[in-house]
């Protein structure tokens, strides 16, 4: 089991993908992001680039810093330049038949056989994608919270299959290295955060669906009357209303409780490429 992580990769320079590419950085990690196209490999450099320039001109770090760890990162399009990690992250969208592909292929492509193969996903299971590869016991969810650099969390999630030193390393990667708190959860859709936070957010949706209150009411009523950082349909802008959408599917698959169900308003603006903050539109508009 590689205990002491140096080399990290990350598959998807998303919104998350970037990062957790960039506090692997920030932390001195030799960081390799993947991405699908050169364009895909240049916005997801921009990301990053942009969120140190904001944690540079916020004073939470110093300009050499932030140029250091930009220098720690490269960006390919290329799964095959992972094969000397000692640690893979996986980023990329919300769906199951994408993560699978990605772990199929990278347990081909990493070479070290007790290289960590995680998970970024909210809610599909551990398992499934741990069968996808011949090492479900270095495979396991490291679930971090957006913006990636701000918030202090790691869901930590073991399959039926993941070792205990599995477990212990990503632990040791996620605190001492990295510097987040974690918490633990079962194999099972949503984990602790997502169990709780989707069917708020669902029903932050109904409520605007409904006509009930318009959605600048309904956000400032959880800003300024349960001091909030965000009100619940800024944030689904923020983690993108596809993303919602997928969670919510997911949990629905596993539990079939209503209050998982994603409600119709919320299907229709996906469809409608309405999808938040990353399309500047939402239920709220942006620049
Ligand atoms: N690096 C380090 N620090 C940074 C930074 C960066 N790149 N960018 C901003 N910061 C710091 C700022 O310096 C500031 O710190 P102080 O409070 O110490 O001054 C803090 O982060 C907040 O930044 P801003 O003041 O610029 O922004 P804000 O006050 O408008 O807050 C926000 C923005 C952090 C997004 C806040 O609104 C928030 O926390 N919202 C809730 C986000 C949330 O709930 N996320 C979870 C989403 S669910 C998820 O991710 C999981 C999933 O599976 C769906």
């Amino acid at each position: 089991m590689s205990r002491d992580i140096r080399r990290v990769g990350v598959v998807g320079g998303g919104r998350m993908g970037a990062g957790i590419a960039e506090v692997c950085a920030r932390a001195g990690l030799d960081t390799v992001v993947c991405e699908v196209d050169a364009m895909a490999a240049r916005a997801a450099r921009e990301r990053v680039s942009a969120s140190l320039d904001r944690a540079v001109r916020r004073g939470k770090l110093d300009r050499e810093s932030a140029r250091d760890a930009l220098a720690r990162l490269a960006f390919t399009q290329a799964l095959e330049d992972l094969a000397d990690r000692q640690l893979v992250v996986e980023a990329v969208v919300e769906n199951a038949d994408a993560k699978t592909e990605i772990f199929a292929a990278l347990d081909k492509i990493v070479e070290d056989p007790g290289a960590i193969l995680a998970t970024n996903t909210s809610s599909l299971p551990i398992m499934r994608l741990g069968m996808a590869t011949g090492r479900a016991d270095r495979v396991v969810g490291l679930h971090f919270f957006n913006p990636v650099p701000v918030l202090p969390l790691v869901e930590i999630v073991a399959s039926l299959h993941t070792a205990p030193g599995t477990v212990e390393a990503v632990e040791d990667f996620a605190t001492r290295v990295l510097g987040k708190t974690v918490v633990h959860a079962r194999d099972r859709a949503g984990f602790v955060v997502n169990a709780l936070l989707i069917p708020y957010v669902l029903a932050a949706v109904r409520m605007a669906e409904s006509g009930f209150a318009t959605a600048t009411d309904i956000d400032a009523g959880m800003e300024l009357g349960c001091a909030h950082p965000m009100g619940p349909l800024k944030l689904a802008d923020l983690i993108g209303l596809d993303t919602v959408a997928s969670i919510a599917e997911s949990l629905y698959d596993e539990f079939r409780e209503p209050l998982y169900a994603p409600p119709p308003l919320l299907q229709r603006m996906v469809e409608a490429g309405l999808l938040g903050r990353k399309t500047g539109r939402g239920f709220h508009v942006y620049d």
